[in-house]
């Protein structure tokens, strides 16, 4: 990587570490790994809430071992669905609050609108379960064995009004066994996202991957100031 590639705008000015924000929908295994890597002082970063989409995500439990502030906005709430349009509203509310400097998905399944994407209060990143831009949206393992797919893996993604579709930053990647089902392939893809997750924040708190460029120009491939992407990584998968 060259010297080029180093912003002259840094995220995270005089060694601050990196307010992330992380919404999440489901077990929070990803939320968990940066929990860990906070706490034992291996990632810059403070973890300044999270948001559940669902009441029953065991993530908020996750969450709350950490004491880590939690806001649960379910999609249905005492029977009731609650719009996107609202959730969207609580959530922009309460990043407001807590002033992020980046919005991590890790495994948060709605889809958010154009309007609160370009108006969130911090760069957005998500973490998807294939090598994109194919397998976009859900069942990315079963679809990637049913093509007969020699390789597959995850990716981090800027997130754009489009789904999937934003500047892919970095992927892991593994060769698919012949005896893999999709289960297995996801077990063995959770392995990979976890190394890829902190591995990506890190190198957005050095500054190294510069989110806030990336976000404006919303192709980062195609800058001569930035590296050619996505970073890729060959992991014990
Ligand atoms: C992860 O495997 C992630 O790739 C996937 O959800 C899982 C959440 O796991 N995300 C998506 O499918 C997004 N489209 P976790 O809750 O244990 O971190």
């Amino acid at each position: 990587m060259s010297v080029s590639t180093l912003s002259a705008d840094p995220i995270n000015q005089a060694n601050k570490p990196l307010r992330i924000a992380v919404l999440v929908s489901g077990s929070g295994s990803n939320l968990q790994v940066l929990i860990d890597a906070m706490q034992a002082g291996s990632l810059p970063i403070e973890i300044v809430g999270v948001i559940s989409n669902r009441e029953d995500a065991y993530a908020i439990t996750r969450a709350q071992d950490a004491n880590i502030p939690i806001a649960v906005l379910s999609h249905v709430a005492k029977g009731k669905r609650m719009g996107i349009k609202t959730f969207e509203s609580h959530a922009n509310d309460q990043l407001t609050v807590w002033q992020p400097d980046l919005i991590v998905l890790a495994g948060f399944m709605r889809v958010l609108s154009a309007g609160f994407i370009d108006n969130a209060p911090a760069p957005m990143i998500n973490l998807h379960p294939s090598l994109l831009p194919v397998y976009k949206g859900l069942d990315t393992h079963q679809r990637a064995i049913q093509a007969g797919e020699r390789h597959h893996g995850c990716s981090i993604h800027v997130v754009t009004a489009e789904l999937d579709a934003g500047a892919v930053l970095t992927q892991a990647l593994l060769e698919v066994a012949q005896k893999d089902t999709a289960d297995s392939l996801q077990a063995r893809v959770q392995k990979l996202e976890h190394q890829l997750l902190p591995w990506t924040i890190m190198l957005i708190a050095k500054d190294i991957l510069n989110i806030n460029q990336l976000t404006t120009q919303n192709n980062g491939a195609k800058s001569a100031n930035l590296p050619a992407l996505p970073l890729k990584l060959w992991l014990n998968g």
